[in-house]
């Protein structure tokens, strides 16, 4: 681990500066870690092919070696790279995919190739690759001329970053570089599709809907919302993940409004009781958060633009948990569109727990605050 402070280096996110990009790409080959903007969430990466540089990953961040990482590659040609497919021999699915998809929020979990160390995809036979859109990840897996394997840039188990000061305030003091590109677009992870089963399978929602992808193929994928395994198991689907510091309660119910009815009464209760109470909250109920007593709201935009509140959502989680609240409130969304990732990322943030219409009302004491 570093012993100094990380450095931040900030970039233009667009045209990033090439001699910066070199020194970084040198870094990454010599088995240092980076971590580096994506369009989706910040990443903290690694020499793919290098054992030791990928198995510091691990240390940094506190996650087991069983959870494996996502490999980011430059061009399509890399696939052949990492995968154990040679360029002409993809399947039609995953070519129609990486074309359509990539540069993109997409992961296509394929057959794992030789040069992939085991501690990249935790002993697994498949390697999840991906192709990521922001010039400062493409520049600097460029760069390198290595695949670049990173997980989001936060301790394990935590709100995923989506600014170079999320990185700071998780891995400051345990990596020695940062490149800051400003916010993330997108906010949320990339999906992850499995294509080394038929049809393929939705392993995690994130900034690719799952409707464009069905689109694409001309039939569905499998997918069940909400599955919970261990991550010795099958990794990518762990339940508590994405926490905040504060308690997180969710609203549930087919309708929506009323579970954010639901929220802004809750607070009013535990307000009233002298908690303090935080709101992540549609833009539309702030002001009714603020009359029952909410101290702090993070607003994420829009009920009908899925793709604002996942923007907004995980620096709304650390701005609340900053502003020192001890139980946020949250309501619910729709499936559809960016709104399957937004309930996957609550949900999981909320360790699996909802509350339903017709459940009783969450009781005080079980809070954690
Ligand atoms: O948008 C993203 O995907 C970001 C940026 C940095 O690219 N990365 C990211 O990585 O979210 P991470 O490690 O936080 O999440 C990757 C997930 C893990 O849950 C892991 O279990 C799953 O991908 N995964 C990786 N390889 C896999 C494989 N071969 N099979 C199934 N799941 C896999
Ligand atoms: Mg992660």
């Amino acid at each position: 681990m570093a012993e100094q402070q990380a450095s931040i280096i900030t970039v233009d996110p667009r045209y990033p500066d090439p001699t910066i990009i070199a020194e970084m790409g040198t870094a990454i080959r010599a088995g240092e870690l980076v971590a580096f903007p994506t369009e989706t969430v910040y990443g903290l990466g690694a020499d793919a092919t290098n054992a030791l540089a990928v198995a510091q990953i691990f240390t940094v961040k506190g996650r087991p070696s069983t959870d494996p990482l996502i490999v980011h590659i430059a061009d399509i040609a890399q696939l052949s790279q990492v995968t154990g497919y040679g360029l002409e021999e993809l399947p039609t699915e995953v070519t129609i995919l990486a074309n359509h998809f990539w540069p993109g929020p997409l992961t296509l979990v394929l057959p794992r190739g030789p040069q992939i160390p085991d501690g990249v995809t935790a002993g697994l036979a498949t390697v999840g690759v991906r192709l990521p859109e922001h010039a400062v990840a493409q520049a600097l897996i460029a760069a390198a001329g290595v695949p670049i394997a990173a997980p989001s840039a936060n301790r394990f188990g935590h709100t995923s970053p989506t600014t170079a000061a999320h990185v700071f305030a998780d891995l400051g003091d345990r990596i020695p570089w940062i490149l800051d590109g400003g916010p993330c677009q997108v906010g949320i992870e990339s999906t992850i599709l499995d294509m080394t089963v038929t049809p393929p399978r939705l392993l995690r929602p994130g900034g690719v809907p799952r409707e464009e992808i069905e689109m694409m193929l001309g039939h569905r994928v499998r997918y069940q919302e909400r599955t919970v395994v261990a991550v010795a198991q099958s990794p990518g689907m762990l339940l508590s993940h994405y926490a905040p510091q504060a308690h997180l309660l969710i609203f549930e119910g087919a309708d929506i409004p009323a579970t954010w009815e639901r929220a802004v009464a809750e607070v009013a209760i535990r307000a009233a009781r002298g908690k303090r109470m935080g709101a992540l909250t549609l833009d539309v109920f702030a002001e009714r958060f603020r009359r029952a007593g909410a101290i702090a709201f993070a607003l994420l935009g829009a009920e009908e633009d899925p793709a604002t509140v996942a923007h907004h959502l995980f620096a709304g989680l650390r701005m609340l948990d900053d502003a020192g609240v001890e139980v946020i409130v949250c309501g619910a969304f729709a499936h559809a569109g960016l709104g399957l990732a937004v309930r996957d990322r609550l949900w999981r943030a909320a360790g699996g727990v909802v509350i339903s219409p017709d459940a009783p009302r969450p009781s005080g004491d079980a809070c954690k605050a």
